[in-house]
């Protein structure tokens, strides 16, 4: 079957956490209390938790193709309320990657099936940001400004949902961040998007979109 090396491997994986830790299972088992919600793409070549030094426990993550927060997408949505409300996590962070193979198709046209309307979202923000874009001759580095963009939407879209807005009512310390990930050398880079409340989220919004127009402008 092929499979038996996954298996191997994650008795391996178990006896060497046990090593250090011989009731880090156990423990696991009784609570979960992670302070972080990572919302990223599927892509296989990234592993959240061990990409950020992280043991099991320690992140809630929720995953799809291209890292998008939908208003509707209840799985996101469900994920997210039970992180911020059960779980009470402190930090949200959105984390896109270079190099997206959703955003890439997204900006090609391809037709890959029923996921093309997924990216359609993405295609939306290609739309919006229409002039920055084109200004980019090199298509690899138009293709990271889009998976940048992306990130920064998204952080917007997780600020807009009631889960979030609701949390920011109540006093809750909820904070959204945006980061890009590069696959070549694994390492994460803060967009400096983060939002802590309505009005910074207001403020964040205001600006850049402003700055969007501003470049539409053409001025
Ligand atoms: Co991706």
């Amino acid at each position: 079957m092929g499979l038996d090396k996954l298996m191997a491997g994650n008795k391996l994986w178990a006896e060497n956490i046990k090593k250090s830790d011989p009731r880090f299972f156990e423990k696991l088992s009784e609570l979960q209390n992670p302070e972080y919600l990572w919302i990223g793409c599927s892509d296989s070549r990234i592993s959240p938790s061990s990409s950020l030094g992280l043991l099991p426990g320690q992140m809630f993550v929720h995953r799809n193709v291209a890292n998008l927060v939908n208003h509707t997408d209840m799985n996101c949505l469900s994920a997210m309320q039970f992180a911020v409300e059960v779980l009470n996590v402190r930090h949200i962070i959105v984390s896109g990657h270079f190099g997206c193979g959703g955003v890439k198709a997204a900006m090609d046209d391809s037709r890959l099936g029923l996921i093309d309307n997924w990216l359609r979202h993405i295609q939306d923000i290609m739309h919006k940001y229409e002039g920055d874009l084109a200004a980019i001759a090199d298509v690899d580095k138009r293709v990271d400004k889009l998976c940048t963009l992306n990130v920064i939407e998204q952080v917007i879209n997780v600020g807009e949902t009631t889960i979030v807005q609701d949390a920011w009512a109540r006093g809750q310390n909820l904070a959204v961040h945006g980061w890009i990930y590069t696959i070549a050398d694994g390492i994460y880079r803060d967009l400096n998007v983060s939002v802590r409340s309505l009005e910074e989220l207001d403020a964040f919004r205001d600006r850049t979109y402003a700055d969007r127009s501003h470049i539409a402008a053409g001025k």
